[in-house]
């Protein structure tokens, strides 16, 4: 089962995949490519250092977003996905990608969905709102992408507390450990059984 998996930013859950396909957790899945949505971004450290082939496509080096979406769908399908990760992904995927993948999109979202999701809300941004509204359980969803942000099909979900003295930063930190690194391997297993 070929997994491209598209990053960001630090790429903690690219490394949960990458422990959890050492360690056989991946079942019959591997991780064929990593793609970027910038350059000089620590996942792709990440992706070298394990010897995984890696790509780079920047919207800011396309004038037009059709241009963008066009030269992502090239790069993925290059690929030859069997299942596409979304792993700390932080740009909209257009249409023509959703599309020719569909139902074989994932991604890991930092909250509870449908709570504190949607666009904009990315990063640290879903943890800053869910202290701002004072909820005492967040946590992280793996769904299905579709054309609405964060709004396919769930496939899973973990709580996680919300502690007193909780800064965004610790509880993104939290969520990733006790949730992110968790349910995002054991979807991309599920999917391979399923699949
Ligand atoms: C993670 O918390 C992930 O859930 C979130 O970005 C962070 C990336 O961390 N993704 C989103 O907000 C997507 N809407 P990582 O680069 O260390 O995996």
């Amino acid at each position: 089962m070929r997994v491209t998996v598209l990053v960001s930013g630090g790429g903690s859950n690219l490394q949960a995949l990458i422990d959890a396909q050492s360690s056989g957790e991946l079942g019959t899945a591997e991780i064929t490519a990593v793609i970027a949505s910038k350059p000089g971004v620590y996942a792709l450290e990440r992706a070298a250092k394990y010897g995984i082939p890696a790509h780079t496509v920047c919207r800011k080096d396309f004038a037009h977003s059709a241009e963008w979406e066009a030269a992502l769908l090239a790069a993925i399908n290059e690929t030859q996905p069997e299942l596409i990760v979304l792993a700390g992904y932080l740009s909209i995927l257009g249409d023509g990608v959703v599309r020719r993948y569909a139902g074989r999109i994932i991604n890991i979202h930092p909250a509870l969905i449908p709570s504190f999701c949607g666009k904009g809300m990315y990063g640290l941004r879903p943890h800053i709102a869910a202290l701002e509204r004072g909820v005492k359980v967040t946590g992280a969803t793996v769904h299905y992408v579709n054309e609405i942000p964060d709004g396919g099909e769930i496939i899973a979900q973990k709580a996680v507390a919300v502690l007193p003295e909780d800064t965004p930063e610790t509880l993104q930190q939290r969520v990733m450990e006790e949730a992110e690194w968790l349910i995002l391997p054991q979807a991309v297993r599920q999917f391979a059984i399923n699949n």
